[in-house]
């Protein structure tokens, strides 16, 4: 992580250039494009040894793909429940869950990473290097990678990084604009921490800004970004109380969305309160009514960086200005057709610097 961090920092300056570039235009800022631009870069750079540049050119292959990938229409929409419903028939009849040419770039970005790794000999310390190691010798049980698993992998950490902690922080991006308490009160974190470490954001410099990470929560309590979680039953279970038996087999949805609006778990659900994550009520939440990132052997896999990646973000675009709503904005409507939790439209700031 302490490695990542540096590499995260340095897509970070890009951000801060660019929210000083949009405070001098005085035009509102859609929080919600700035943070899937700056989590693209930082995704391509971590896991590929890219730079995608998306702030100098924000309709580079990258956002424009990804863009396509998370477009929220009916024909998507069914595609991917059909796909995900009866994956065997789809296999069958050729029906695919991303768009061809999606996966025909990702594939080639990919291949060109491999084949230019392998024959100038260049390692860095990234995901594509991992996987790079797992398909040229052995893994612990004896299979190796091929090239199609390793874009597969590479792909899935490309997608799954990217939108859900820049969502993340368009939510609390938006619940901050609409409590200024709440805004103040990180931003009076970020600067007393920064101060501390020589007016420079660090990797303890932010594990310190415990109060970003209550909003930061409490932001994924309120927004659950994948609002089901997936399960196969591996055993008959009987419910307790109940004349209920899941026959093994039976794939299970857990509502996230449903757990962490229940006024038995979190009072007054609807309301915005990151105190419900304070160190002395953290620990009274039952771990499986609060479970943004999964929860056991597939719990996911990148929950540390992408925690890491959105408060670097949140760090460095709260610690000179001011977020509010623009009317527009104010009423935020969520895509129910979108595999993930995700704002309909722009969600747009005003922006104001604090001395
Ligand atoms: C705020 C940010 C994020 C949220 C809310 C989030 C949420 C989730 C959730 C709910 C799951 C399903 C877990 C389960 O079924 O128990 C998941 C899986 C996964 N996530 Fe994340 N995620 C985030 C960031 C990231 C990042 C940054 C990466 C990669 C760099 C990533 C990669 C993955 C992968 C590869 C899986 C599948 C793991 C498996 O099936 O074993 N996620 N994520």
């Amino acid at each position: 992580m302490k490695y990542m961090f540096q590499m995260v920092m340095d897509c970070g300056h890009g951000l801060e250039k660019e929210i000083n570039k949009r405070w001098r235009t005085q035009k509102p800022i859609d929080i919600k494009e700035i943070g899937a631009l700056f989590t693209t870069n930082v995704i391509g750079s971590c896991a590929f040894g890219l730079e995608c540049n998306c702030f100098e050119n924000p309709n580079n292959e990258f956002r424009v793909h990804t863009r396509k990938f998370f477009d929220g229409s009916i024909a998507r929409a069914l595609r991917i429940a059909v796909t995900l419903g009866f994956p065997s028939i789809c296999r069958k009849l050729g029906v695919i869950f991303f768009p061809k040419e999606t996966t025909k770039f990702y594939m080639d970005v990919i291949k060109n990473i491999i084949d230019y790794r392998e024959s100038h000999d260049v390692k860095r310390n990234d995901f594509v290097q991992l996987l790079l190691n797992i398909k040229n010798g052995p893994s612990a049980d004896g299979n190796s990678f091929t090239f199609n698993e390793i874009a597969a992998q590479a792909f899935v950490f490309f997608l799954a990084g990217f939108e859900t902690s820049s969502s993340t922080m368009t939510f609390a991006f938006y619940e901050m604009a609409k409590h200024q308490d709440v805004q103040d009160k990180v931003r009076e974190e970020i600067r007393r921490v920064v101060a501390k470490y020589d007016g420079k954001i660090t990797y303890n410099g932010i594990m310190e800004m415990t109060y970003m990470g209550q909003v930061f929560d409490e932001a994924l309590r309120k927004y659950p970004i994948l609002a089901t979680l997936e399960r196969i039953v591996t055993k008959d279970y009987k419910l307790p109380d109940e004349d209920l038996v899941i026959k093994k087999g039976t794939k299970v949805l857990i509502s996230l969305q449903g757990l962490q609006h229940d006024p038995e778990y979190f009072p007054d659900p609807e309301k915005f309160d990151p105190d419900r994550f304070s160190p002395e009520n953290k620990d009274k939440i039952h771990s499986c009514v609060y479970m943004p990132f999964g929860e056991g052997p597939r719990i996911c896999i990148g929950m540390r960086f992408g925690v890491m990646q959105a408060k670097i973000g949140m760090a460095i675009m709260l610690k000179d200005f001011r977020y509010l709503l623009h009317p527009e904005s104010r009423n935020m409507k969520l895509f129910s057709k979108s595999p993930l939790l995700a704002p309909v439209g722009q969600v747009l700031l005003h922006m104001e610097r604090v001395e």
